[in-house]
């Protein structure tokens, strides 16, 4: 197995131009195959709120729901850097309500944990956490906590003053302490100049083939998700196979094709 990977890691990475790739798992069978395939970064998404619970935005995700995924998820990940995202309101309004959250995920096997923005509240919750030894890794651009506040999905940074905010809020993230940076939904161009603009390693959602690494969401590449987004690309049908299967099975069953004796017990006579 190569080495474990660290946030040190992704720093080398970048130093060496070497992508670093990422995807979100919630349980233990997506991690281990996640761990298998050699992703070098496994986040316990807040995206666990649209992809497995079935709500619009991830808004009413918790403390509690990251903490019950992420622990199933720790169970599957030997190398990957296992990274815990911040829910909603869980940062952001008191430094020390993110520090003692922030350390709830890492005492439940989190290596890091992700907040989104770059407000003076979410900069001074960084230096507080990096403060006690907690790696952390920002999120800048089409951060879905702030959707009503972005009226909907839409690419950010479509202005030079927003494109300008975003190049100083990446700045900023950096000198806060963040190991890392996702970058979600941006335009390509812009993605390049705060990759060429800061130290520290980018990873895009939708932001072009110029950041160091990619991240994608588990349902979105393997063909899980209901629609398909312009920011992705199915890298299988799973869906229709789940589909085809259950399907088949039901079949099967209704024509007492299933179970067969092979898959029956009987005891010796
Ligand atoms: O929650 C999530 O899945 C994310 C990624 C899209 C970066 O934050």
């Amino acid at each position: 197995m190569p080495d474990k990977v660290a946030t040190r890691t992704l720093q080398q990475m970048k130093a060496q131009g070497q992508r670093i790739v990422a995807v979100t798992a919630y349980d233990y069978p997506s991690a281990q195959l996640a761990d298998a395939a050699g992703v070098d970064v496994i986040l316990v998404g807040d995206s666990v709120a649209n992809t497995v619970l079935g709500y619009e935005t991830t808004l009413p995700v918790r403390m509690e729901t990251i903490l019950h995924h992420l622990q199933a998820v720790r169970r599957g990940v030997q190398r990957a850097l296992l990274v815990a995202d911040m829910p909603f309101l869980s940062y952001g309004v008191s430094v020390e309500d993110a520090v003692y959250n922030a350390g709830a995920l890492m005492q439940a096997g989190a290596e890091a944990v992700k907040v989104e923005g770059a407000s003076p509240r979410v900069l001074e919750s960084i230096r507080a956490m990096v403060g006690v030894g907690i790696p952390v890794m920002a999120h800048l651009g089409l951060t879905p906590q702030s959707i009503h506040q972005f009226g909907g999905y839409r690419l950010q940074g479509r202005t030079a003053s927003e494109q300008e905010a975003l190049l100083q809020a990446a700045q900023a993230v950096q000198e806060a302490g963040a190991f890392s940076l996702v970058l979600e939904v941006i335009p390509a161009s812009l993605a390049k100049r705060i990759t060429e603009s800061v130290s520290i390693p980018t990873i895009g959602i939708g932001a072009g083939v110029h950041c160091d690494g990619e991240i994608q969401v588990w349902h979105d590449i393997l063909g899980l998700s209901e629609r398909a987004f312009k920011h992705t690309k199915r890298y299988a049908e799973l869906r229709e196979v789940i589909l085809n299967a259950l399907r088949q099975y039901a079949d099967e069953v209704r024509q007492r094709q299933f179970p067969t004796p092979a898959q029956s017990f009987e005891v010796d006579k």
